[in-house]
């Protein structure tokens, strides 16, 4: 059986708002998108990634969680990672943006590296702490 998410050339999914740029070669199967977004990552569906699932902050969240950045948002260079600065950006009403590589530390050891941007929760609502889930829309966080 053949799978389509790990062959071929990269193919584009947009919701009207993002496009969200699928590049199988670069895939290192973390499971982090599915495990994060279910509903729209489903390798068991075809086709895997349905944007309709889910809102546009949710998804953006979600792609810039993956880490080898076979997932990646158009008009993003998806193999940029910032060497030398890092930028925090404080989104209005959402998450902080952090670009270039840090690592998260976990109060248990764990550590996870990111590269690229990762969006922190800043309103408290979100079930994936430190990230942001889009909760903050839901909840109304101002700020
Ligand atoms: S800032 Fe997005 S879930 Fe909290």
């Amino acid at each position: 059986m053949s799978d389509d998410r790990h062959e071929g050339a990269a193919k584009e999914y947009s919701n009207g708002e993002v496009t969200v740029v699928w590049e199988p070669k670069k895939c290192m199967h973390s499971g982090i998108c599915f495990a994060g977004l279910g509903k729209v990552f489903n390798p068991r569906r075809r086709p895997w990634v349905d944007l309709s699932q889910a809102s546009t902050e949710a998804i953006v969240a979600q792609v810039k969680e993956c880490p080898s950045g076979a997932l990646s948002l158009k008009g993003e260079a998806s193999s940029t990672v910032v060497e030398a600065e890092r930028i925090v950006e404080v989104s209005p009403n959402g998450p902080l943006l952090v670009y270039g590589n840090v690592t998260v530390k976990r109060p248990d050891g764990s550590e996870t590296k990111h590269h690229k941007v990762t969006a922190f929760c800043r309103c408290g609502a979100s079930g994936n702490k430190p990230y942001c889930d889009g909760s903050h829309r839901k909840v109304g966080f101002t700020g």
